[in-house]
């Protein structure tokens, strides 16, 4: 067992780069080759277009550091100490010099971080490209695949909307809540991470509400009806609550969250809602801020998305309003790309931990988007799968912050389960064809949506 910070709270071993019955051995050896196979090819498209002199040049070497920072993780060289470039650096170097690794060995959610900034330190130390978005191209890729996905999402809302008008009841604003929630989960099965070798055709076909209606039964665990009950009490109590989103990816999955936006501030249960992207390309598909501004762009644009315009236009012109009177905003804290577990917000969380929970701790939900974050949560530890999601928070679980995880299963760590469950998964996981029953957990098929409420129990 390994201590964390607050000594009231343990956690099991994490999962590691070495562990071969872990997801974290394949996505270290394959997955990251292939993400960086990735980065070089678009880093060469930007050379191409970029006329010759010393921004060109600058991205020259730019490709050779990240040519070599592949080489060094298919070979598992150590990892190095990163130059102090960015106030963010020097806590990564702290925790790497406590815990020295090297690439396929480590703890895999530290590495898998660390190889995401080591990246941005290549582009922090140029004079032209400090803000260069290694992962855009790719993002906007997969939107644009995404169009029918797009407008029959647009559509349903604007049905929505207009009926929800006046509405006060709780029944029905629960059921579209409900609703809203479950576009928001399963928005996350679309990132770009996970999805390297799929098609945007296959990607496509993850989105529309068929899908999610067959998808029901894959949610392991739902929590909605507590989280409802919160929210509801908090936003009458209120007059419309605070709503923060921790935000994961962009394209299909930030526009399902937006959604899920518009429908909290149309029907009054929020008053504010507060969306936290990231500072910095991250884990491919990340929302970084330029991401909101372009996605609004990408949906006023009639030749990026040419189909549901009328739907589409309504779409918009809500959220441009939202933003403009500033019911909705963005907040972005250098914590969520450092190597922390979320177990470091708390009153005492070092490195930003401590801001972000006093930050959090006034809303009346935070809803955490994802896999990583999910992991995060959890400290992806290897607990019994039968462990209570409170458990598993640490000492987030136990200081007023209202968590909400909506999290598509992309990693071996799942906790909130029955006491058998997961060895059932396994069994019909390989009844389904599949050859490694351990996969199931990181398949992207199943989720689970699980809330606490920060209450000591
Ligand atoms: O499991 C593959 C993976 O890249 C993980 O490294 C990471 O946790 C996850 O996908 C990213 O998924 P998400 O975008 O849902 O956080
Ligand atoms: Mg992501």
């Amino acid at each position: 067992m390994t201590t964390v910070s607050t000594t009231d709270f343990k956690h099991p071993q994490v999962y590691l780069n070495n562990d071969k019955n872990s997801f974290a051995y394949t996505s270290s050896r394959d997955r990251w080759p292939h993400i960086l196979t990735g980065v070089i090819d678009d880093v060469h498209k930007t050379i191409a277009e970029t006329a010759e002199g010393e921004k060109r040049d600058e991205l020259k070497k730019v490709l050779e550091q990240i040519t070599a920072l592949k080489h060094d993780v298919e070979h598992d060289k150590p990892l190095k100490e990163l130059p102090n470039v960015a106030d963010d650096i020097p806590v990564y170097n702290r925790l790497l010099k406590e815990n020295p690794t090297s690439w396929l060995q480590g703890g895999w959610v530290f590495v898998e971080c660390y190889l995401y900034r080591e990246l941005q330190v290549y582009f922090d130390q140029t004079k032209n490209w400090k803000s260069y978005d290694i992962f855009s191209r790719q993002k906007e890729d997969a939107f644009k695949a995404s169009s029918a996905g797009v407008a029959e999402l647009a559509t349903r809302y604007k049905a929505l909307a207009e009926q929800l008008d006046g509405v006060t009841e709780e029944a029905p604003l629960k059921e579209l809540f409900k609703e809203f929630s479950d576009i928001s989960l399963w928005g996350n099965a679309t990132d770009l991470s996970l999805l390297t070798t799929m098609s945007l055709e296959e990607i496509k076909n993850l989105q529309g509400a068929d899908v999610r209606k067959k998808n029901e039964e894959k949610i392991l665990v739902n929590h909605i009806e507590n989280a409802w009950e919160v929210l509801y009490a908090d936003s009458k109590q209120n007059d419309g609550s605070r709503v923060d989103i921790i935000l994961d990816n962009a394209g299909f999955e930030l526009y399902a969250d937006l959604s899920l936006v518009l429908f909290l501030l149309d029907s009054k249960l929020a008053k504010n809602v507060i969306l936290h992207p990231k500072n910095i390309p991250w884990f491919v598909s990340d929302v970084l801020p330029i991401d909101l501004v372009k996605t609004i762009n990408y949906l006023k644009d009639s030749d990026f998305f040419p189909e549901g315009r009328e739907q589409i236009d309504y779409f918009v012109s809500k959220l441009q309003g939202y933003l403009d009177d500033g019911s909705l905003s963005v907040r972005t804290s250098a914590f969520w790309t450092t190597p922390h577990f979320f177990w470091d917000i708390y009153p005492q969380g070092v490195d930003g931990g401590s801001q972000v929970w006093e930050d959090l701790k006034d809303s009346a939900l935070v809803i955490l988007k994802g896999d990583l974050n999910y992991r995060k949560l959890t400290c992806d530890a290897e607990w019994p799968r039968d462990t209570s999601f409170h458990t598993a928070l640490g000492p987030l679980g136990v200081h007023d912050v209202h968590i909400l995880s909506f999290r598509t299963c992309k990693a071996d760590v799942v906790v909130g389960l029955k006491p058998g469950q997961d060895k059932q998964l396994e069994k019909e996981w390989v009844e389904q064809g599949n050859s490694n029953p351990l996969s199931w957990c990181w398949s992207g098929k199943y989720a689970v949506i699980e809330f606490n409420d920060g209450k000591k129990q």
